[in-house]
């Protein structure tokens, strides 16, 4: 026998001894079924939200770890797609920031379309003390401007994370406010303030 046949055969052996494969694609049909189901279009909540964008897709199919060449360049294309304010100005005043920051209203189908959108930060974030139901998927965010100053750098970090969390993070958990145009550039900056103002209840 040619040494390639047996090197063919050899293989094709161990393929047979492996375990069924898991097929990643048949769970994902499966899920994608069970989710139009429940999903439906309702106002401007539309069904579509429900589809991944390409960078979700591979996100979702490589556990969160894409390889770290793409990783850098994803994340430089959602970073070459923030926006700031016109006039420059990244703080605004916390106190509409906190207004912002507790809110969950708008973009469902009960909320009037064109309305302006929350950020349900506290959703996912501590952030000022007096609030004290708040989740923890996100790090807590009290004394962040403490912590951390409010330099230049510092306010753009904290405004272009907000915008668009996976220009750092391309995997994130936090949605992309801005990206999606749930949060205009004039909120996102009032949520600048709240994390960052040494006046605001954060830092105290
Ligand atoms: C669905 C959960 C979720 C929501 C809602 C959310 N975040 Fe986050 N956020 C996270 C997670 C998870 C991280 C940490 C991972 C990362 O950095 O991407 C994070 C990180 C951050 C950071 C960076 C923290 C650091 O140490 O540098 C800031 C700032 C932030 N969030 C602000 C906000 C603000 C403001 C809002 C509301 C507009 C918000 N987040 C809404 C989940 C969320």
């Amino acid at each position: 026998m040619k040494t390639t046949a047996r090197n063919s055969l050899v293989a094709m052996a161990m393929i047979a001894a492996a375990p069924a494969a898991f097929s990643d694609s048949d769970h994902r049909a499966k899920a994608l079924v069970m989710m139009k189901q429940d999903f439906v279009t309702k106002g401007q909540a539309t069904a579509d939200r429900i589809f991944e964008d390409g960078l979700q897709a591979i996100c979702n199919r490589t556990g969160n770890q894409p390889p770290a060449d793409i990783t850098k360049r994803l994340e430089a294309d959602q970073m070459a797609g923030v926006k700031y304010p016109a006039d420059g100005k990244l703080m605004g005043d916390w106190k509409e920031g906190e207004k912002i920051a507790q809110s969950g209203r708008g973009f469902t189908w009960t909320d009037e379309p064109g309305l302006p959108v929350g950020g349900n930060c506290y959703n996912c974030h501590q952030i000022a003390p007096k609030e004290t139901s708040f989740g923890t998927v996100g790090p807590s965010l009290f004394h962040f401007g403490k912590l951390r100053g409010n330099t230049a750098d510092m306010q753009k970090y904290v405004y272009s994370k907000i915008y668009n969390a996976k220009s750092y993070n391309v995997c994130s958990e936090m949605p992309r406010f801005g990206h999606v145009g749930a949060l205009r550039p004039e909120q996102i900056r009032h949520l600048v303030a709240l994390l960052l103002d040494p006046e605001s209840p954060v830092n105290k």
